[in-house]
């Protein structure tokens, strides 16, 4: 499919077989998460993929009660940080340093501009972390539905209860938002032939 014949294919699937993707699919959909853009290519987020079975079935009944949570391949979540200590930062720099085989005083140069918007008390890290995972999201969406992988993001659900059945330090980082993988179940899914509901383009865009 090409770009916008996949992006037509795909909707937010609301019932799904059971049938589970392919282990590479599987890899190529992480490796676009891995390959969005991020502010300072900070990645201020992880992502927890599951298949078991158990805690799918737990977090249905603990924090998400949408049928498709138990009837996908894979789930995953996102969740954001909401610091990014100094070992956090160290690391990212001395990454930075090593792959592009940078000098010292770019990587400080480097340091002082993120510092500028990560100390800022008028920046809330952990909202600006989300907005970097929705990026990561969307790119996971667009990956699963080229190969013809159907996808459901999905923000209905009790962070607190899946913070809590995930045992996450909520000092450290929260779930914010999860995506469902697997195929789509036409049979089942009212939504699985209805047409797309968007904006036409002049009144998305503005042309200056
Ligand atoms: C951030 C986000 C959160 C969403 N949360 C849910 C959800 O909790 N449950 C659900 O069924 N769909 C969810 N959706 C799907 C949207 O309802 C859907 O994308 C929208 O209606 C457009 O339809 P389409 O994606 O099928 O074209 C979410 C979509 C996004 C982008």
């Amino acid at each position: 499919m090409n770009l916008i014949e996949a992006l037509k294919w795909r909707y937010a699937t609301k019932r799904m077989t059971g049938e589970k993707i392919g282990e590479k699919e599987l890899e190529t959909i992480l490796e676009a998460i891995r390959l969005a853009p991020s502010a300072y290519g900070l990645q201020p987020y992880k992502v927890i993929v599951t298949e078991n079975k158990e805690l799918l079935h737990e977090i249905f009944e603990k924090s998400c009660p949408q049928i498709v949570v138990q009837q996908c391949s894979h789930l995953l979540i996102f969740k954001a940080k909401k610091r990014l200590n100094e070992e956090y930062m160290e690391g990212f720099l001395a990454e930075l340093k090593r792959s592009r085989n940078s000098t010292d005083e770019y990587i400080a140069g480097y340091r002082n501009k993120i510092y500028n918007v990560i100390l800022n008390p008028e920046v809330n890290t952990f909202n600006w972390a989300v907005h970097q995972t929705y990026i990561a999201l969307g790119y996971a969406t667009f990956a699963a539905a080229q190969m013809g992988i159907d996808a459901t993001p999905i923000e209905g659900f009790d962070a607190g209860a899946l913070n809590r059945l995930l045992s996450l330090n909520i000092e450290d980082e929260e779930a914010v938002v999860m995506l469902t993988l697997g195929y789509r179940n036409e049979k089942e899914d009212r939504l699985a032939f209805q047409p797309k509901v968007r904006k036409p383009l002049d009144l998305l865009v503005e042309r200056l």
